[in-house]
């Protein structure tokens, strides 16, 4: 799988061995950043890593920062993301089985590498369920149509 990573300085320290975790189970990673530890903005590490997925140069994303909460609001906010602050292996296996997540945002400062890695196991393995699972995010996905009006009341 194509995956696309970046943090914040709050990630910073998970990201290399995230990076080579990733790459020693076979897939190919790609870092946008950041390149150092300094105090950087979320944001503008999330919005390249968003935007490589929703385009399709990427099959997955993983975003750290302190909490993943920063990173998940920007990420969730382009068009044809599912991101989502994930803590648990178990709430990781549901955001696929489920929500069909595709951008995985982790704490680094919350959440031991060792369960950030139990996460990104279920996020990378665990295949969408669809069905009736597969109605539910089609109705997330109409808040991305500008056209969308909202549900009548
Ligand atoms: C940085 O201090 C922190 O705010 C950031 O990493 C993240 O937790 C934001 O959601």
């Amino acid at each position: 799988m194509k995956i696309a990573i970046a943090s914040d300085h709050a990630g910073f320290d998970q990201k290399p061995a995230m990076i080579e975790y990733l790459e020693g189970l076979g897939h190919e990673v790609e870092d946008f950043g950041p390149a150092a530890p300094e105090r950087c903005d979320y944001a503008d590490f999330a919005d390249p890593v968003a935007r490589a997925v929703a385009a399709g140069k990427a099959d997955r994303g993983v975003l750290i920062c302190g909490t993943g909460i920063g990173m998940a609001l920007t990420a969730d906010k382009v068009a044809g993301i599912r991101a989502s602050v994930i803590q648990t292996p178990e709430f990781a296996h549901l955001f696929r089985e489920h929500n069909n997540g595709n951008v995985l945002c982790i704490s680094g400062r919350f959440t031991s590498f060792d369960v950030n890695k139990q996460i990104v196991d279920e996020f990378l393995e665990t295949e969408f369920a669809g069905g009736r699972h597969a109605v539910r995010v089609e109705k997330i996905m109409r808040e991305d149509d500008p056209a969308f009006e909202g549900v009548a009341e």
